[in-house]
């Protein structure tokens, strides 16, 4: 045991929020990337230890898992970044935490149970707002009713979206929508059903997404019927909705590639991450007609992403760890969630 952990793309916008974050709490996390100048910059300023590598030089990933317990992988999109480091932490039997909140990723990561549990490390994806705070709630739900066969999760408020978040959410915007049903993820349209959420300070108009606990909700509760809703702006619905009609086109490469181009840089500056907050709510309902609801409030969204996903490492250094694949509530129990400060939850 080393006590300590890697940071992968310690550059991007969320990487280096965590690695702030990490030194604050009094964590010396190693960080790296393949942006030379860039990493070397963040590890000078943060008076850290640092690695270059792209995540195709097997031989120095190796090497520089071999000095940590476990990684938080920071750099996405993960559907394309996430295989090659995971499969290190099980060569290497490393424990692998990231922060995505992509399906196809969670669903990936899942099939690794059995080579995880016989390599004795833990596979965690999605330890930031994608899918802790919501994760935590579907559990409780589940806890509250036990007989429940249907979940809805919705949040509001996530504020600005930064580089990497848009860049996924655009590699993704000709694909529709997503809902588990009867255990299965189903394709449906984007924006598939709207319907109002009082979101206890607020009701707000909500629309179907596909939400990461489409996919990991269904292994931390065993629900069968998950929707995920979120408050989409006026511009982006119209989008979504286009891309019902026009998904085909926007997945092309030279449509991808002009939208890809549009995305600035960064994310929502400290200031407007102090100001934000998120509202999030869900349901649970049995077959009998059973229903239990609850709310919750938690930070704003990135700044959520590094308290979650930092709590989730120090428990792995301290050696609280679950062998195979988890999700943070199978792993934690509902309440991970309230060891965040600002968190609240209230049953309805
Ligand atoms: N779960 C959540 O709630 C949550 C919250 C925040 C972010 N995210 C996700 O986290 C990811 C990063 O977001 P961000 O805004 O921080 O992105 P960003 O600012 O664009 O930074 C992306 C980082 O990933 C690296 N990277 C990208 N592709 C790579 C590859 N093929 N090989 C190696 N490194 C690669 C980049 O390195 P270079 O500089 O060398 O390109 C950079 O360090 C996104 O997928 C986003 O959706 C999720």
């Amino acid at each position: 045991m080393t006590g300590n952990f890697l940071i992968y793309g310690a550059n991007g916008y969320t990487g280096e929020m965590i690695t702030r974050y990490a030194v604050e709490r009094g964590m010396k996390p190693i960080i790296a990337g393949r942006n030379a100048i860039a990493v070397e910059e963040i590890a000078k300023k943060h008076h850290l230890e640092y690695r270059v590598f792209s995540l195709d030089e097997g031989y120095r990933l190796d090497n520089a898992l071999q000095q940590v317990d476990a990684v938080l992988h920071c750099a996405g999109p993960f559907s394309l970044t996430s295989r090659q480091m995971v499969e290190a932490c099980l060569r290497n039997k490393k424990h692998y935490t990231d922060i995505t909140g992509e399906i196809a990723v969670f669903e990936s990561m899942a099939k690794l149970d059995k080579r995880a549990q016989d390599a004795g490390v833990m596979i965690m994806p999605g330890t930031g707002f994608d899918v802790v705070p919501t994760d935590c709630l579907a559990r409780h739900l589940k806890d509250r009713l036990p007989t429940a066969n249907y979940l809805s999760l919705a949040f509001y408020g996530m504020g600005r979206l930064s580089h990497g978040t848009q860049t996924t959410m655009t590699m993704n915007v000709g694909q529709g929508g997503a809902i588990r049903k009867d255990g299965k993820i189903t394709r449906v349209p984007a924006a598939w059903k709207t319907t109002e959420i009082d979101f206890g300070e607020v009701t707000k108009t909500a629309v179907t997404i596909p939400w990461g606990d489409v996919a990991t909700a269904y292994y931390s509760t065993g629900i069968p019927n998950i929707e995920v809703y979120t408050v989409v702006p006026a511009k982006q619905l119209k989008l979504m909705n286009a891309s019902r009609y026009l998904g085909w086109l926007f997945a092309t490469k030279p449509f991808q590639d002009y939208l890809q181009k549009q995305i600035p840089p960064g994310g929502p500056s400290d200031e407007e991450r102090a100001k934000g907050k998120t509202l999030l709510w869900g349901q649970a309902e049995d077959p009998n007609g059973n229903r239990v609801e609850s709310h919750m409030t938690a930070p704003e969204g990135y700044t959520t992403t590094a308290l979650t996903a930092l709590n989730i490492m120090q428990k792995i250094l301290d050696g609280n760890v679950q062998p195979g694949s988890q999700t943070p509530a199978k792993a934690y129990g509902a309440d991970l969630i309230l060891e965040i400060g600002g968190v609240t939850r209230q049953d309805v």
